[in-house]
């Protein structure tokens, strides 16, 4: 949960970084106008932390461990999912309209990323 501070005029959440969430923002980058159907990430990141929010719509966020699976639907802007590295996840379900915005600990390094779920099962072991 984020702050939420709400009046007569409306609501004001917001996110600092090593308050809210436990890692410092190196970048952020937001995803939208996904077709319904469409499953974006697919992959785990060997050091990247993020930290996820659905600003508007809904979506879900698929987590795996290594060796069990859980699901978050993101559906509020005042709610965010940490997603610690080493963790496979993907997101799916997007509604109409739906903008996710993720908040990362790294700057964009394709290195980073593993994007074989054998070789993710592999490192886990
Ligand atoms: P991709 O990792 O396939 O997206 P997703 O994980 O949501 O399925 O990224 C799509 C493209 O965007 C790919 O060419 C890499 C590029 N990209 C950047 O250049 N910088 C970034 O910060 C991110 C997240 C992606």
């Amino acid at each position: 949960m984020l702050p939420k501070i709400e009046d007569e005029r409306g609501n004001l959440s917001f996110i600092e970084e090593s308050r809210h969430i436990p890692f410092v923002i190196k970048r952020s980058y937001l995803i939208y106008d996904v077709p319904g159907g469409a499953i974006r990430g697919g992959h785990a990141f060997l050091e990247q932390h993020e930290f996820i929010v659905a600003l508007s719509g809904s979506f879900t966020v698929r987590l795996h461990d290594g060796s069990k699976e859980e699901t978050h639907t993101l559906n509020r802007s005042y709610y965010g999912l940490y997603v610690p590295n080493m963790i496979w996840r993907s997101l799916e379900d997007f509604s109409t309209n739906s903008l996710c915005l993720v908040l990362a600990s790294t700057p964009y390094d394709p290195r980073d990323y593993i994007r074989d779920f054998n070789a993710f099962l592999n490192l886990k072991q």
